[in-house]
């Protein structure tokens, strides 16, 4: 399956990581947080290590720019309709868990989105329960 467009749920340490290397990559990426200010932080903290990027020569200043074109962020899950593929990273908390994969489980966030998830937690049976059954499981 092409993977033109990603979604990510929680842009924290991971979510923020996992975008990043998507608009790097050249994939159209958006992110979802809980507030305004959680994802303006993250955009921050993705062009700082963009800018590290070019700091060290790994990429052009034009090159971080135009990965930063592809990165939008929302406070909606509906915004993530259209994307190929979802990435779930939010806070490592069961009940956080469930409920985002209830809600990715139940919409899809769109008709063709496939949904993973990125959990230390998918290791342990009580946080597999938590997943819903086409979840790619990751550790
Ligand atoms: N950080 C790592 O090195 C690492 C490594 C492997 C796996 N993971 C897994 O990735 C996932 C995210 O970890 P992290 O380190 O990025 O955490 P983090 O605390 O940095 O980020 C958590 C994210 O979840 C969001 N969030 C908090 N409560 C929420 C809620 N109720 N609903 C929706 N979103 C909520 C936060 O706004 C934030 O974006 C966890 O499952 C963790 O086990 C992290």
């Amino acid at each position: 399956m092409e993977v033109r467009k990603v979604g990510v749920v929680g842009l924290g340490t991971m979510g923020a990581g996992i975008a990043q290397v998507c608009v790097q990559a050249g994939v159209e990426t958006v992110g979802r947080e809980v507030s305004q200010d959680l994802a303006e932080r993250a955009r921050e903290r993705i062009t700082h290590y963009l800018g590290r990027g070019v700091e060290k020569g790994r990429m052009t200043p034009a090159e971080r720019d135009a990965a930063l074109t592809r990165l939008t962020t929302t406070t909606e899950l509906a915004d993530l309709a259209g994307c190929d593929l979802v990435v779930e990273a939010v806070v490592e908390e069961l009940d956080a868990k469930r409920e985002w994969n209830r809600r990715g489980d139940s919409s899809r966030c769109g008709t063709r989105a496939s949904w993973a998830a990125r959990a230390d937690a998918a290791s342990s049976p009580t946080a597999r329960r938590a997943l819903p059954g086409h979840v790619r499981r990751g550790t």
